[in-house]
């Protein structure tokens, strides 16, 4: 866990860096015996669950490190027979390859932040 907050503090501006998932949940990437890419499934319900603190190192973007991570999510999420995976992210087109798109491709989903962080 110590070796994804130092990843995931790497990117203050895009990731929420409090609260974050629990280390089970994360898949992670390594190199080298060095960890340079996280994503962890969030499953909230049957129906809900999200792919959030998705990290890559700097020096190893561009590889097809984060697509992988994102498709292990995925198919976590399948298996665990989760209806809707969502991300929360700036990153629209890199998750829109994947296959991401706007709730049911019409509806925005919206936020009410109730406390920061
Ligand atoms: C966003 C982020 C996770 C992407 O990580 P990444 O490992 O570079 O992503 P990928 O390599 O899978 O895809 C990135 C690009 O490489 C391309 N690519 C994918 N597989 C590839 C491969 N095998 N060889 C070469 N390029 C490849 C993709 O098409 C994509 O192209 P794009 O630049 O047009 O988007 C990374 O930039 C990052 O950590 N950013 C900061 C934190 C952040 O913004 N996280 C997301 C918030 S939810």
């Amino acid at each position: 866990m110590a070796a994804i907050r130092g990843l995931i503090r790497l990117f203050p501006g895009q990731l929420v860096q409090r609260n974050l998932p629990r280390v089970t949940s994360f898949f992670v990437a390594s190199a080298g015996g060095r960890l340079v890419g996280c994503c962890a499934l969030q499953v909230y319900s049957k129906r809900l669950a999200e792919a959030r603190s998705l990290a890559v190192h700097p020096d190893f973007q561009d590889l097809g490190v984060a697509s992988k991570l994102v498709e292990c999510c995925i198919r976590r999420a399948k298996e665990r027979g989760v209806h809707e995976l969502f991300a929360v992210t700036s990153q629209t087109s890199f998750f829109g390859r994947l296959g991401f798109a706007t709730f049911r491709r019409e509806k925005t989903a919206m936020f009410y932040e109730l406390a920061a962080g």
